[in-house]
């Protein structure tokens, strides 16, 4: 098969529902289903090009070389994919995001998606929207979500030919916005892969985990009604149940900040005065405001009051992971 360069952009994801904890850390098999919004303007683009004249990877994120750890999971991921192809060439990678690293806005999401449509193309390679999205899991569990356009829901599945993610609905079905509010473009200290590794020791993982089946059915239902009000409550209660599986973690895992907390204190304020926002969290100290695209702008307009938010990004339900021929290189 010839070897070629491909470049693809994917877009993140912001989860209503939240992946935290696996029952495989290897494979990136999650102890539950999860649902999430793809954001269409945190996205990821990179291009991959096999090289025979090549004596190892040579991965650029942004304008600089990959450190140490990024390599390692980058080389670990285009070792997936020489498997699958039956190569041993190596590759040159060039990806750029346009959000910040590491602050919450998932990148490993926009990225291992962006990596696994690229880097199977580029090797010569077609994988269905399935197979890609096992692919993708495997480099980061929420970048299976990024693979799908729109609504997604990963399931959980029994082994890895069965965990991915699927659609529940396409972008245009609900004119939803994601209001990024950035309070910190610092790199969080804990990255979710050891997040996920500590959730087990939380004695209220196991509570947690009983309640969630009767969670994800209401926001699957309020997805399919699009009942903002519905979906807001469910993704407050996941975000804040997230962090308390984190705080109580052994040893705890903080990554509150006093910025978040007064923009989510604003939040229950703006909905008093009847705005319809909702508050969301990841792994990092940004919160992100779901809302109706009407509201969008009066969302944006107050949290920019809010002296800890320095900057906010505006997000669309995005599409799937694609092929461009804007290549980086
Ligand atoms: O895909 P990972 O290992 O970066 O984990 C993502 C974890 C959260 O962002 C906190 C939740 C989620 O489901 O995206």
């Amino acid at each position: 098969m010839p070897f070629g360069k491909a470049t693809s952009i994917a877009c993140s994801n912001i989860a209503f529902i939240k992946y935290w904890g696996n029952r495989d850390a290897t494979l990136r098999l999650p102890l539950n289903n999860s649902i999430s919004m793809n954001l269409d303007h945190a996205t990821t683009i990179t291009t991959v090009a096999f090289d025979a004249a090549l004596n190892d990877d040579e991965i650029v994120i942004g304008d600089q070389k990959a450190n140490a750890a990024q390599r390692a999971r980058v080389v670990a991921h285009l070792d997936r994919v020489r498997a699958l192809a039956q190569i041993e060439t190596r590759a040159r990678v060039h990806s750029r995001n346009t959000f910040p690293m590491g602050v919450g806005i998932a990148s490993s999401a926009s990225a291992f998606a962006a990596l696994s449509l690229a880097a199977t193309r580029a090797a010569g390679l077609d994988l269905s929207e399935r197979e890609l999205s096992i692919l993708a899991r495997q480099g980061s569990g929420s970048a299976c979500r990024s693979i799908p356009a729109g609504f997604v829901e990963w399931q959980a599945g029994t082994s890895s030919a069965d965990s991915y993610a699927v659609q529940l609905a396409p972008p245009s079905f609900w004119d939803l916005r994601d209001v990024i509010a950035v309070v910190s473009t610092t790199e969080k200290h804990v990255g979710s892969t050891e997040g996920h590794a500590a959730a087990t020791s939380s004695p209220f993982l196991a509570e947690r985990l009983k309640g969630l089946p009767a969670r994800l059915a209401r926001v699957r239902h309020a997805i399919a009604a699009r009942d903002l009000a519905t979906l807001g409550s469910a993704i407050e209660e996941d975000a804040i149940e997230l962090h308390m599986i984190a705080m109580t973690s052994r040893p705890p895992i903080f990554y509150w900040s006093p910025g978040m907390v007064r923009v989510i204190q604003a939040v229950h304020h703006w909905r008093a005065e009847g705005l319809g926002v909702y508050f969301t969290l990841d792994a990092g100290p940004n919160v992100h405001l779901i809302c109706e695209a009407r509201d969008a702008n009066a969302v944006a307009a107050r949290a920019c009051e809010i002296p800890d938010v320095l900057q906010v990004i505006v997000n669309a339900p995005g599409d799937a992971a694609r092929l461009t021929e804007e290549h980086l290189f």
